[in-house]
């Protein structure tokens, strides 16, 4: 069995070309928008729909095709055409396009060509579209990232099954007038792709083979070479700094949890860094405080929070992001056993704070609070995010369209949710109360890590973390539960690991870091 991600580490599915003029392809894609009663060719519609007759014309009418936003219409065999298919695909009204609409359509057009056994596409009229809120290369920029996040799959483990399950496309070509803009903005946003594939395969892998120092050992691969200082503390250094609670999440698996930074300096000498904490749990099987069985299996992406850390450090890095960050990931597998930590016992903790585990499956907040401590000692940053899949019940709250967002600074919560907006990944932020943090207080510690009842579970989360967290730091805690894998296809994001976080946070730095 591999022992860790088998993908060539910077190389993503498609090789893409920005061209001026359309190269011979398999499949020739083209833009429509929505008409009145017939959809609005674009002009490289027009010129297929000439050259073939008025096939596309004829096309469009039997398939009740209008060019509305998601729409595709193929036209298989098109005669005088040497393509096998034209796809055209609709974009719904003109003037009222945004690039966050055609992006959305880049994974059903990479299905439809998976489905045709497409090798290359060739794709034209990005001149021809008026975007809302982008040129044409930018909008092709990021119509070529869309399509390699589209075209992400997780196949290592597949040995059978032939030709169906591997990929069939890999060339694109996308046709503008000004290529060469649109090259070199897709030459800086294909790092954030390469983050986001990192993520996803971490996500993705399976708990056998992804644990804490297997984990530990692909950061290390995959972030030194790009100038990341990565350091990794094992059970002994984190015993002399008295990380009791993440130690006793820990504690019942064979395999030992680690504690890993991550620095990255690319802005100005003493400017403070902001710092990214993870919850990177391989494993929860709720320890002693057992999960049901059904779903169980879910829990490998028990670490999505500390996957997307690591894939916003190399994004940062490979673009040469010019700021100062630190990303933390506390790494540890929640197993039950014999030496497994037990509901009703009292931990010390590196902040000094006694804590009694009520339960041994609210074990995110055990290993964040010892991180939290340890990033702010070591690092002291201006700001900090940490990203959990913390708790069940913000999937009640806010299901799989939003990340729940706390914050003890609501500037810093709206600059986290614009970046969210931007790039698709959205937060809701929720409120904190005294009350809640008052129903986290022990009668035998100074904290207990449940509060007794089903009552707000997500902010009860937050308010232990928040015990946390000094005075003067701003801290924003984005529950991700809901977001870290995704049942349904959405925004260039095949079903499974979504790599949520990564594409808001690295927007987050470039609007309040870079600027
Ligand atoms: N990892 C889970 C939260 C989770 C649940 C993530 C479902 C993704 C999908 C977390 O460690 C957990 O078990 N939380 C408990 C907390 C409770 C014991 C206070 C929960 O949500 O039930
Ligand atoms: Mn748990
Ligand atoms: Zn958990």
């Amino acid at each position: 069995m591999k022992k860790s991600t088998s993908r060539a580490s910077n190389k993503l599915p498609l090789s893409l070309s920005f061209d001026s003029r359309a190269p011979k392809a398999d499949v020739l894609v083209v833009f429509a928008t929505e008409g009145d009663k017939a959809p609005k060719f674009c002009a490289s519609a027009r010129v297929l729909d000439d050259a073939s007759g008025g096939a596309l014309v004829r096309a469009s009418t039997a398939d009740n095709f209008h060019g509305k936003k998601g729409q595709m219409l193929t036209l298989a065999g098109p005669a005088k055409i040497s393509a096998k298919h034209v796809i055209v695909v609709g974009l719904g009204k003109a003037k009222e396009t945004t690039h966050r609409d055609l992006e959305r359509t880049a994974l059903p057009l990479v299905q439809a060509l998976h489905a045709r056994k497409a090798a290359s596409v060739s794709i034209s009229g990005f001149d021809e579209i008026e975007f809302k809120d982008a040129d044409s290369a930018q909008a092709a920029a990021h119509y070529g990232v869309a399509l390699q996040l589209s075209s992400y799959r997780f196949d290592k483990y597949f040995t059978r099954g032939g030709r169906e399950k591997k990929p069939s496309l890999t060339k694109a070509h996308l046709v503008l007038k000004n290529a060469a803009a649109a090259k070199k903005i897709y030459a800086v946003e294909e790092k954030v792709a390469h983050g986001v594939y990192l993520t996803r395969d971490l996500v993705s892998e399976v708990p056998n083979v992804l644990y804490p120092e297997s984990f530990a050992a692909i950061i290390k691969r995959e972030l030194s070479p790009l100038g990341i200082e990565v350091r990794v503390l094992d059970v002994k250094d984190m015993t002399k700094l008295n990380m009791g609670a993440l130690l006793a999440v820990g504690q019942g698996s064979a395999r030992p949890p680690r504690l890993v930074t991550m620095r990255y300096n690319g802005g100005k000498k003493g400017q403070k860094p902001v710092a990214f904490v993870g919850k990177g749990v391989t494993f929860d099987t709720g320890g002693i405080s057992i999960k049901p069985a059904p779903g169980m299996e879910d829990m490998k992406w028990d670490m999505a929070g500390a996957g997307a850390v690591v894939g916003v450090m190399k994004a940062l890095a490979a673009r040469k992001a010019k700021a100062n960050v630190v990303g933390v990931v506390a790494l540890a597998e929640n197993m039950p056993g014999g030496k497994a930590c037990r509901p009703g016992d009292v931990v010390g903790t590196m902040s000094g704070q006694t804590v009694e585990i009520l339960n041994t499956d609210a074990e995110g907040r055990l290993i964040l609070c010892d991180a939290l401590t340890y990033t702010q000692e070591k690092f002291a940053p201006s700001h900090v995010v940490d990203l959990a899949t913390l708790t069940g019940a913000v999937l009640i709250a806010l299901g799989q369209e939003f990340a729940g967002l706390f914050s003890n600074d609501d500037a810093f919560a709206n600059n986290l949710r614009k970046a969210g907006s931007a790039v698709g990944e959205e937060l809701w932020q929720m409120p904190l109360h005294d009350a809640w943090d008052k129903s986290i207080d022990s009668p035998c510690a100074d904290i207990k890590n449940i509060s007794g009842n089903r009552d707000a579970g997500s902010a009860i989360g937050a308010h232990f973390l928040k015990r946390f967290i000094k005075d003067g730091t701003k801290w924003a805690h984005l529950d991700i539960a809901g977001m870290a894998w995704t049942g349904k296809d959405r925004l260039a994001t095949p079903k499974g690991a979504s790599a949520f976080g990564v594409r808001l946070l690295d927007q987050f730095v470039r609007d309040q870091l870079e600027k």
